[in-house]
């Protein structure tokens, strides 16, 4: 029988398809189990999500129950409270029959709606109802504490998404300060300029209060032995390719398996995987992504494009007078715009001066416009 193809990329994954993150699972863990407020930090497409799943699987081997609550994209305290409220809809098993009752009880009382066809915003909701719904729910870790669960982790996922409504860091940080024990947090992010707004500044309910996790790329050991062993387990043989894809994907788990994916699909069972797939491979893979990367490159400023130009031209090193002449940005205003690209996840810092690219892909499309436009001599200084 044909195998799936193994490496999902558009979704949160499995726990079992998590590769490495080992320590951040249980630095998580021991965090939660001591009622924790946690921030997570890393680029889109890290594996925020995957990894506060993989948390949850692992915590509920003893009891504890795990509410995702996904804020991406809200605006108003309603959406808030439905998207509140649907997380613990959500939940199965046993949970379901004690929760249903207390949901629909909130429903009811404080004329909100998450459950059901008619889910969403209520018009003509009072605010002083809304706030009270939120509270409500809020309050559910408490109020079933050694009943229904023994613990809880809540994760409010896009969490930098709440700063869109007024002073809703506010409310969700006065409910949960009288929690005691039974309830940890993970507030999770994918923009740190905004995630610091919430957890940094001093006029903010959230200031100083969460213990800090932050990301980075897959270590490459742990990806080598994944991805040999899915391709090995369809006698694919990987061989020198996977220094390719390795090297290409720089562990960035999205692209890491993105890349893998669009391999598999030119590989066959029971046959070494050859070059000239992995070049069709990543012919693809531009290709399929070149729309998103025009989007993401329109979207900058020219300076911030031509201090990554100059982070693709010289090794990382967008500080040498060389690589910023050649792509006329005055060599004083580089700190202050590859800051600006390190805070919007654009670029991580690697060393003193140094940079790389968080998205490889982004990197590649870059250079391939510098390939076609820029001219011989200045190509040649790289
Ligand atoms: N630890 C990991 N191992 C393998 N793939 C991963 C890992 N983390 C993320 N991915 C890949 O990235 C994609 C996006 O993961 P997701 O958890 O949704 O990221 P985020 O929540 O940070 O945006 C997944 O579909 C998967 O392809
Ligand atoms: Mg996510």
């Amino acid at each position: 029988m044909r195998r799936m193809n193994p490496f999902p990329y558009q979704r949160p994954i499995l726990p079992e398809q998590v590769i490495d993150r080992d320590v951040e699972v249980q630095k998580l863990l021991s965090w939660c189990d001591s009622a924790m407020l946690v921030r997570l930090d890393a680029p889109r497409r890290y594996g925020k999500t995957s990894l506060v799943r993989k948390v949850f699987h692992e915590a509920g081997k003893h009891g504890t129950v795990g509410v995702l609550c996904d804020l991406k994209g809200v605006l108003t305290l309603s959406d808030v409270i439905t998207r509140l409220g649907r997380s613990y809809a959500q939940l199965r098993g046993p949970l379901e029959k004690m929760l249903r009752p207390v949901l629909t009880s909130i429903e009811l009382e404080f004329n909100v709606s998450f459950m059901g066809a008619g889910a969403g915003a209520k018009l003509g909701a009072r605010p002083g109802n809304e706030e009270a719904a939120l509270f409500a729910l809020l309050d559910l870790p408490q109020r079933f504490a050694g009943k229904g669960w023994q613990a809880v982790i809540v994760c409010f996922d896009e969490f930098q998404d709440v700063l869109a409504v007024p002073a809703a860091d506010d409310k969700l940080r006065s409910a949960i300060q009288h929690h005691s024990d039974g309830c940890a947090y993970i507030f999770a992010g994918s923009e740190p300029r905004l995630m610091n707004a919430l957890f940094s500044d001093k006029r903010r309910a959230f200031w100083n209060q969460a213990e800090p996790l932050e990301l980075g790329p897959l270590a490459p050991a742990d990806v080598a032995e994944y991805v040999t062993a899915q391709f090995a387990a369809d006698g694919r043989d990987v061989g020198p390719v996977l220094r390719l894809v390795l090297s290409t994907a720089q562990g960035h788990p999205q692209r890491t398996m993105y890349l893998c994916s669009k391999l598999w699909e030119r590989s066959q069972p029971r046959e070494p995987v050859t070059i000239e797939a992995w070049q069709a491979a990543l012919d693809a893979a531009k290709l399929q992504e070149e729309h998103a990367l025009d989007a993401e490159w329109r979207s900058l400023s020219g300076s911030a494009q031509r201090v990554l130009r100059a982070v693709t031209l010289n090794g990382g090193r967008p500080f040498q007078k060389q690589a910023a002449e050649a792509v006329g940005v005055p060599i004083g205003s580089v700190d202050r715009v590859s800051d600006a690209l390190v805070g919007a996840y654009m670029l991580r810092q690697t060393g003193k001066g140094e940079f790389a690219f968080v998205d490889p892909m982004l990197e590649l499309y870059v250079r391939d416009l510098a390939g076609s436009s820029l001219p011989e001599s200045e190509a040649d200084d790289s």
